[in-house]
C-alpha cells in the first residue's frame, strides 16, 4: 500500500480558496479550550500502549454540517447524515484498541447510545415508591450496557469529543485536530464519514438579519466548499491513513466516482456507498480491488466488518513504513 501523499503541491487555485475560506470564516468561540483538549489528548495517546507500540488514534467525523443563510442563523441548509454511521463505527475503532477523536454534529448519533429507545429520555426511567429513580426493567440491560462500555472508553482516556454545526465549524475544527495529530505519524488515522456541506454562502456576503420574506422570491449566490481532502493529505497530516466515503444516488457512477477521488485525493480507502442501501452495504475501493461488506442481518453492524478490514489495511501500512524506515537507517 502506498504510503505517499501525492508529491506535487497544491494546485493554486485550490490555495487560494482554502486560504479565503479560512480567512473569511467567523472565528471559532472555543479555539484555546479545544487546542487545549486535543493537545492533552494527543499527549496522553502517543506514550505507549500496554503492547509496546504507540497508541493508534483515529479522528472518527460524523453527522452533516450546516450552511447558515443568515449570520445572526435563522434559517440554514442541511442535510439527511444521523451520524450512526461515525458513531458505531467509534464503538468498533475503541474494540480495536484505537483512541479516538470523535468529531460530531452536536445532537447527532453517539457511540454506545445506537441501540437506546428513540422514545424519549424519560420513557427509560420510573419513579420508585420512595421518589427515587430507576431505570426500567425493560430496558436495564441495555442502558447498563451502554453506560459501562462508555464509561470504560472515558475513563481509559481514549475518547474526545468534539462538536461542530455549520461548516465553518467543522472545517476550522478538522483543521485543528489533522495538524495536532501529525505528530503521530502513520499511526494516525482519519475516517470521514461526516456528510460534509459542498456549497456555502461565505460569511461576508451574508445578509446580517433574518431575510425578509417581503423582498419576493430569494436569488441566492452559494460557492463551492473547497475540498480538504487535499490539504489535510498534502499539508496538515501527509503520514496519517485515510478515508474517506463516497456517497451518491445513482448505481451506475458509484464506483466510477469512488475511483476517482482515491485518485484525485491520495486516499488510501474510499468507502462508497448509496443512499437507498447505505445502512447495510458498503464497497470499500482499494488501491488493489474491491472489497463488498454487507451486514448479515438486521441486527448486526455493517461497520463491525469494515472496521475490521480497515484496521488490518492500517497495519499492513504501518509495517509498510517500518520497513521503509529500516531501509534508511
Ligand atoms: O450519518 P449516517 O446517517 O449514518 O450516514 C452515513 C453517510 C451516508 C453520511 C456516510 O456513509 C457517507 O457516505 N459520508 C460521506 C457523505 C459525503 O459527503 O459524500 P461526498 O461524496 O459528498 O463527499 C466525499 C468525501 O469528501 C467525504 O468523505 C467528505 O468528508 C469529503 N468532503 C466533502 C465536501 C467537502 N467540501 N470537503 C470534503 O472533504
Amino acid at each position: 500500500m502506498d504510503p505517499g501523499n501525492g508529491s506535487d503541491i497544491l494546485p493554486e487555485e485550490l490555495t487560494a480558496s482554502v486560504e479565503s475560506f479560512f480567512d473569511t470564516a467567523p472565528p471559532l468561540q472555543d479555539s484555546s479550550l479545544i487546542s487545549h483538549k486535543l493537545q492533552a489528548f494527543i499527549d496522553r495517546n502517543s506514550k505507549s500502549s500496554e503492547g509496546g507500540g504507540p497508541v493508534r488514534v483515529v479522528c472518527v467525523t460524523s453527522g452533516g454540517t450546516t450552511v447558515p443563510l443568515e449570520q445572526r442563523c435563522v434559517r440554514y441548509i442541511d442535510n439527511f447524515s444521523s451520524g450512526h454511521r461515525g458513531a458505531a463505527s467509534t464503538e468498533y475503532f475503541f474494540k480495536a484498541g484505537y483512541a479516538v477523536i470523535f468529531l460530531h454534529r452536536r445532537g447527532s448519533c453517539q457511540p454506545y447510545c445506537r441501540y437506546l429507545p428513540e422514545d424519549s429520555f424519560l420513557d427509560f426511567f420510573e419513579l420508585g415508591e420512595d421518589s427515587s429513580i430507576q431505570v426500567c426493567q425493560s430496558h436495564s440491560t441495555i442502558v447498563k450496557k451502554a453506560i459501562g462500555d462508555y464509561q470504560n472508553a472515558v475513563e481509559r482516556g481514549q475518547l474526545l469529543k468534539l462538536p461542530f454545526t455549520t461548516i465553518f465549524e467543522y472545517l476550522q475544527v478538522l483543521r485543528m485536530v489533522a495538524i495536532s495529530m501529525r505528530p503521530l505519524g502513520p499511526y494516525g488515522m482519519f475516517y470521514h464519514a461526516a456528510a460534509v456541506s459542498d456549497f456555502y454562502v461565505p460569511w461576508e456576503s451574508m445578509a446580517k438579519h433574518k431575510i425578509q420574506s417581503s423582498s419576493g422570491p430569494l436569488d441566492m449566490r452559494l460557492n463551492q466548499v473547497p475540498k480538504m481532502l487535499s490539504v489535510l493529505r498534502k499539508e496538515w497530516a501527509p503520514m496519517a491513513f485515510c478515508i474517506s466515503f463516497k456517497l451518491e444516488t445513482d448505481g451506475n457512477i458509484l464506483l466510477q466516482k469512488a475511483d476517482m477521488a482515491m485518485k484525485k485525493y491520495h486516499m488510501h480507502v474510499v468507502v462508497a456507498n448509496l443512499l437507498a442501501t447505505y445502512k447495510r452495504e458498503v464497497i470499500m475501493v482499494t488501491d488493489n480491488g474491491s472489497i463488498n461488506v454487507c451486514s448479515q442481518d438486521e441486527y448486526s453492524d455493517v461497520e463491525e466488518e469494515m472496521i475490521k478490514i480497515l484496521v488490518d489495511r492500517h497495519s499492513k501500512y504501518l509495517e509498510q513504513y517500518r520497513i521503509e524506515i529500516i531501509g534508511l537507517s
